[in-house]
């Protein structure tokens, strides 16, 4: 007899990653999942909806839910069929990048509260259940930016940051209860994310920043950033399935990367546990060898520089 479904949650599927993995899972050949496909304003509802098909009322269902109240965590989980999440993935997140003096302390805070918060919220809701079946499996969107700073993203980095180390330190505890973690770790994804930290920024003055701080991020790293997305950048549905693969596996790893176009630059902390060579080769990249840094990228996205990099 075919196991029953289990029931995943989802944060944040009013686009990009959220939607594109709930509508994969959603149409699962083996019917093996019951989506709770959720987002803050059901106002944005329509393109998952669609892209869900006749999977909609069926494997998947659409319901209310902003990470950063607790009241909004307790009715969607209330409105859960038996109240019970066999699979949490922690998608919903915000970004923010520009000079630290121009950006308000409340800005940071909402990323902390959104990205970092809001996960603990979940798991705190969902993890009693969890542990009186002894089965579960909390999935973390996180991002290579969880393992390496990148320069103008230093709040969100810390976040993820935040992240890797609170949910590694629970892996352990939740082992004993047979629920696992699982970390996904995306390089860039064209998604709205960046869209939407394009127009925040297009539009910030960053207030009590000082000229030559302002000439690094606009003329430098924000072009860097926008070839990184352009030479590198994965699609959330390749990402969704990544996280499917995942969530299917009866023994989830811990730490996920999903883009091995990405992997050399995350490789440069791994060889030297220092961090002077991450620190001093993307100092070297960005502001003194910017043709080289493009150079480089487009040989990532060809792949002519991984056929060295990695063994057969
Ligand atoms: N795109 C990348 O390059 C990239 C790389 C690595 C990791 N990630 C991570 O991937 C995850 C998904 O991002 P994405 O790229 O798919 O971007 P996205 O399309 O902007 O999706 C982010 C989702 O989070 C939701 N969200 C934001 N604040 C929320 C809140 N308080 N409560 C509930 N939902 C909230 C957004 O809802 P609204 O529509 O209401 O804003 C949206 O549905 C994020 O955790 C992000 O940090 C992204």
């Amino acid at each position: 007899m075919a196991d029953a479904p289990r029931t995943v949650l989802i944060s944040g599927c009013s686009s990009g990653i959220g939607l594109e993995l709930a509508v994969q899972l959603a149409h699962d050949h083996r019917q093996r999942y019951q989506v709770v496909a959720t987002m803050r304003d059901l106002g944005k509802k329509g393109a998952l909806e669609a892209a869900a098909g006749e999977a909609l009322g069926q494997t998947l269902t659409v319901a209310q839910l902003d990470v950063c109240s607790d009241e909004s965590v307790a009715q969607c989980l209330s409105c859960i069929q038996g109240g019970e999440v066999d699979v949490l993935v922690n998608n919903a997140g915000v970004g923010l990048v520009g000079p630290l003096e121009g950006l308000s302390l409340a800005a940071m805070q909402n990323v902390f509260d959104t990205n970092f918060f809001g996960a603990v919220r979940l798991v705190r809701a969902v993890l009693p259940g969890m542990k009186k079946r002894r089965k579960g499996h909390i999935v973390v969107v996180s991002s290579v930016m969880g393992l390496q700073g990148v320069v103008f993203n230093e709040v969100y980095a810390a976040s993820k940051f935040a992240l890797e180390g609170f949910f590694e330190s629970l892996a352990v505890q939740l082992l004993q209860f047979n629920i696992f973690i699982t970390l996904v770790e995306p390089g860039p994804v064209v998604t709205d994310f960046e869209g939407k930290l394009l127009e925040q920024v297009s539009t910030a003055e960053f207030p009590d920043t000082d000229p030559d701080t302002l000439h690094y991020f606009r003329d430098f790293y924000l072009p860097a950033s926008r070839e990184l997305f352009r030479s590198v950048g994965q699609s959330p549905q390749d990402v969704a399935q990544v996280i499917v693969k995942v969530i299917s596996s009866p023994r989830p790893p811990l730490r996920r990367q999903t883009n091995a176009r990405y992997t050399p630059l995350a490789a440069l902390k791994a060889v030297d546990p220092s961090g002077s060579l991450y620190v001093r080769t993307s100092h070297r990249l960005l502001f003194r060898w910017t043709r080289f840094l493009n150079l480089g990228l487009r040989c990532l996205a060809c792949g002519c520089l991984r056929i060295r990099i990695w063994p057969r």
